[in-house]
């Protein structure tokens, strides 16, 4: 295939900010009033696109740093010609604390993300105090935050940060409530044997 084509490709799957210092509403990244869930850290993107053709009539954002994952990521979305579906290359927590518009997220996964084992790592841990504040300033009324990892730790620290932060109401997620496709890493820590925990959280009012 030529480069032109290539790259038409991955530019038609890519959400690239005009601005990245000025907040972006969710009208700017898709047209109409479907609610956007987002999907930070999505890796090779399986379980995103999975949500979109199931999904139709919402929208969904992936965030990833990795610039050959959103590649491919992007080029899948065209591929697969998903006009509800976009991925954005950028840091996941900037992402929540500066760039996307107050109560503009219906959904918030985070799947499986690194969970940084060693104690003298954890401040780089995403789920911290001030994280959750941004999440629930991004999170519409009634917004929930999904959450899985297969470091069962991290789960307790998630379940520790989110009773202490106190503005969340942790809610029943059994395997069959709603149609949740497996990650990529899921599957593949499945396939060690390890066992996945899951978190939803609700936001208050
Ligand atoms: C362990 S993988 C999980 C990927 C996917 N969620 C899954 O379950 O298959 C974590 C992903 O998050 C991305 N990531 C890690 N830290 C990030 C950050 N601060 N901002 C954006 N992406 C990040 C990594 O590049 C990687 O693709």
């Amino acid at each position: 295939m030529a480069k032109g084509v290539k790259l038409k490709e991955i530019e038609a799957g890519l959400f690239v900010p005009s601005d990245y210092f000025r907040r972006i509403g969710r009208r700017e990244i898709f047209p109409g009033d479907a609610p956007l869930e987002v999907d930070l850290g999505c890796g090779d993107g399986a379980f995103l696109l999975a949500m979109a053709r199931q999904f139709p009539e919402r929208n969904f954002l992936g965030v990833e740093r990795l610039l050959g994952r959103v590649r491919k990521v992007a080029r899948d979305i065209t591929r697969a010609g998903l006009v509800n579906c976009k991925v954005l290359r950028l840091e996941s927590k900037y992402t929540i604390e500066w760039l996307l518009e107050r109560q503009c997220i219906k959904r918030l996964h985070l799947l499986c993300p690194d969970p940084w084992p060693k104690a003298r790592h954890h401040e780089r841990r995403l789920v911290q105090q001030d994280f959750l504040g941004s999440l629930w300033d991004a999170l519409e009324p009634g917004g929930e935050f999904l959450f899985k990892t297969d470091h069962d730790e991290y789960y307790e620290w998630v379940c520790d940060q989110v009773t202490r932060f106190g503005r969340f109401t942790c809610v029943p997620w059994r395997k069959d409530d709603f149609f949740y496709p497996k990650t990529d890493f899921q599957v593949l820590w499945e396939s060690q044997g390890k066992v996945l925990q899951s978190l939803r959280c609700v936001k208050n009012k």
